[in-house]
Parts: structure tokens; sequence; C-alpha cells
């Protein structure tokens, strides 16, 4: 399909789960895969990036089957089987910067790692220096930043490393390297990110020892497979939230969902922007909080963001964006550099699409300064980009949108315009 046609939609109301967590997915398979004997995995995000996933670990010779909505896995007990061909991780970057520390340690085996034009594009050098000062062998475009990137696996020695970048993906890639790794090796992170890979190792009962900002794991004996139930993907409920909260008499309850505290920053900013919001962790789920957020029409005010929090919110500033075109008076997001560098240029996308509906913008190397009022309607472009595509549909729901390749939003939500559609039916 050419475009999407939403017309401008009315309140938006009634209640919804939205689809399987995308880190807690790709890393339950990946950590199954590499398990003893058999687990299942409950509810699981099946969308473009997490079937990537499933599809290299088939290939490295991982069992995975599908059982309804749920997959089977046979795990292969620390060792994979070499690949016969190159592992296409399609725009998965989670999938690929996992992959090279789950690889690095697999003595004698032989893989190239690639991906779409998105994901050739992404800078992987941040995996692949730690990973080399571990003892990988890892080679690539230009001299290993870039994918397609060739790994042999051989002999790791444990490091003890500080993240440059707040990177979650980097931290758990270290992490599973670790469990290959002679001696301790420990990640330090200056600002906490998502700590699912932690919470998982525990799970699993692997090594890990955490203390501050610093957590520590170290070479596992083979590990027998458990099954895990996969929270809804709180990035995909900050949709449907800002739309109900952008849509004069909308009332949205999101059920089922993770509200893991390194995930949740934007209910925080939402909060100070005067939204009336409500949440409670009801259970928990492999060591994530689950439970359900109810969002209400607002009228909210501009603020200046506290740039702690991008970390914690990282892939929801597009639809931080979305509730700022709305806000009255000027919204300031600082601590953008990671975004320019995720699968578009997300600061240049959201600026580009804010103006393409009328929303008066500017925008700095690492910065956007938003002013609010509304927007008016007009035609959206994802640049290839599953949350831009559906932050920018929020965006213009309210006045009606047009949103160009609308296939993107498939990478980690298959159905969500129908949802989306399904809300503004019910009212
Ligand atoms: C992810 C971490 C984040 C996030 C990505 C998923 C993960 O990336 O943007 O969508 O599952 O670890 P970075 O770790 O590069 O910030």
């Amino acid at each position: 399909m050419d475009a999407f046609r939403l017309a401008p939609c009315g309140p938006l109301r009634g209640r919804l789960r939205v689809p399987g967590d995308k880190s807690v997915t790709h890393r339950g398979l990946m950590l199954l895969a590499l398990a003893e004997g058999e687990g299942r995995l409950f509810y699981p995000l099946k969308a473009g990036d997490t079937l990537s996933t499933a599809r290299v670990l088939r290939a490295l010779g991982a069992e995975i089957l599908e059982e309804g909505p749920h997959f089977l896995v046979r795990g292969r007990g620390l060792r994979f089987q070499e690949p016969e061909d190159v592992l296409d991780c399609g725009n998965a970057g989670t999938l690929m910067r996992l992959l090279l520390g789950l690889l690095a340690g697999q003595e004698g085996l032989f893989a190239v790692l690639t991906g779409d034009a998105s994901l050739r594009r992404r800078p992987m050098g941040r995996v692949v220096e730690p990973l080399r000062a571990m003892g990988a062998r890892v080679d690539g475009r230009e001299e290993g930043e870039r994918a397609p990137l060739a790994v042999k696996g051989g002999p790791l020695k444990g490091i003890r490393y500080t993240l440059p970048v707040p990177s979650a993906q980097v931290k758990s890639a270290l992490l599973l390297a670790g469990l290959f790794a002679e001696e301790v090796t420990e990640v330090e992170e200056p600002t906490p990110t998502r700590d699912h890979t932690e919470r998982l190792f525990r799970h699993f009962g692997l090594p890990l020892e955490a203390e501050g900002r610093k957590v520590r794991t170290w070479r596992t004996e083979p590990f027998p497979a458990k099954d895990l139930v996969v929270p809804g993907d709180f990035s995909s409920a900050a949709f449907f939230l800002v739309a109900a909260l952008v849509t004069p008499g909308s009332e949205v309850v999101v059920e089922g969902v993770g509200l893991n505290p390194t995930r949740t920053g934007l209910l925080t900013v939402l909060k100070a922007m005067g939204a009336d919001l409500e949440w409670r962790v009801l259970e928990g789920e492999a060591g994530e909080p689950v439970g359900w957020v109810r969002a209400r029409y607002s009228p909210l005010m501009g603020v200046s963001v506290d740039p702690g929090l991008i970390p914690l919110m990282v892939d929801e500033v597009p639809v931080l964006a979305a509730a700022a075109a709305w806000a009255e008076g000027e919204t300031y997001i600082p601590g953008l550099s990671e975004l320019r560098v995720k699968e578009s240029d997300r600061v240049r996308a959201i600026a580009e699409n804010l103006r393409a509906l009328g929303v008066e913008v500017e925008e700095g190397p690492d910065w956007l300064r938003i002013r609010g009022g509304g927007v008016r309607p007009g035609r959206v472009r994802p640049f290839h980009d599953h949350r831009i595509a559906m932050a920018f549909a929020v965006a213009g729901l309210p006045v009606g949108v047009e949103v160009e390749e609308p296939h993107w939003a498939e990478i980690s939500y298959p159905g969500f315009f129908q949802d989306l559609l399904g809300l503004c039916a019910a009212s």
C-alpha cells in the first residue's frame, strides 16, 4: 500500500492489549536457544524484527516451533552449529548487536552477519571494539564499524568496561559474551538503560552480580531451559496512550503491559505535561513488572525534558514529539544524540514530519524544540522506521493524516492501524 489515510478520529475509547515486548522476545529467544532442553516463550512478539531473530537462531541450529501464539524452543546447550549461509538480521539492531556477543565465544564457528540498508548504515563499532578487547575476532566494513560483519568464534577473556554511550544493546552483547569468557566481565553504565538482560539472566539462573551502576557476569555451565511469559510492549502501548491524551473525550486502558521502570520514562514526562495518566503494577512475569495504564484526554503543557530521562524512553521520543505538537507552549527535548543512529535519523524524521503537519520545530545536533498548539492535516513519511510511522499516525489522528509506507509499522507491531481504528470505532 502506498499510503494509509486515517480520517479524523473522534474520542478513542476502550481497553486493549498490545503485542509482546520486542526486547524481551529477542532476549528470550536467544537465551532459550542457548539453554539445554525445551522451553516455551509465551505471548512473544511475532513481528519483522523478532521473526528475524527466530530465523537466525534456527540457522544456528536451534529448533523454534510455533505453538499457536507461542514459541517452543529446543536449545543448543551453549554450543551453536555453524550456519551454512550469511545471517540476515533484517532491520533489527538488537539482533545484530546481541548476536555478536553470543557468537564471539563460539570456538571455531564462522558467521557473517548482514541486514537491510538501514541496519548496514548503523554503528557497530560500539559493540565490536569492546568485544575485540575480550579477544573476539570480528571484521567488517570500515574496520568493523558497519555490517556485513564476519565473526570467528574463539576464546574470550573478561573485561571491565564503561559504556561510552548509554546503550542496553552494548551492555547486553558484553554480558552474553561474558558467559563464555575466562574471568569476570564487568559493565558500568553512566546512566541506567533497560535491564531486561539482567532480569532474564536471573530468571535462567545465569551468573550475575549487580552493584550500583555496575553489572558483572562470568563463564556459565550449561543451564536448563525455563518457560517465560513476555509482557506487552510499553513502547507499543505508548502510541495509544498519547493518542488518547491528544484526542478530546478519549479514555483508553492498556492491559498486560510491561512497566519496567527502565522503560517508562515517558510516563514521567507526560505527567509533567499535565497528562491524566494512572497505572498499576499487578504481577511480575520473568522478573518484569506487568500491569495496566489508563490515559484520559488532557490539555497538555510544553515542558523542558530532563536529558537523564532519555535513555529510559529512548524509543518513545517520536511519540513524545506527537504529544508536544498538541501541547500548549514549547517543549524542549535535549539528549537526543543516540536518536541520530536509530532505524532512521529520528531527530530529522521527527522535525520533517512535524513540519509536514504545520508544526514549528527547531532542530539542533542533539535536541528538538517544538512549538505546540495543534497540527493540521497532512502527509507523513516513515523514513523506513516503524516508530516514526506509528508516532505520526498518532500526531495526525485528531485531524486526519496520510501515512506513507504504512507497512513499516510491522517491524514491531503488525495490526497497529487496525488496533488504532478499533479504538476510534469503539467510541
Ligand atoms: C534495545 C535498546 C535500545 C532501543 C532498541 C532496543 C534493546 O537501543 O532503542 O529499540 O532491546 O536492548 P540502544 O541500546 O542502542 O539504545
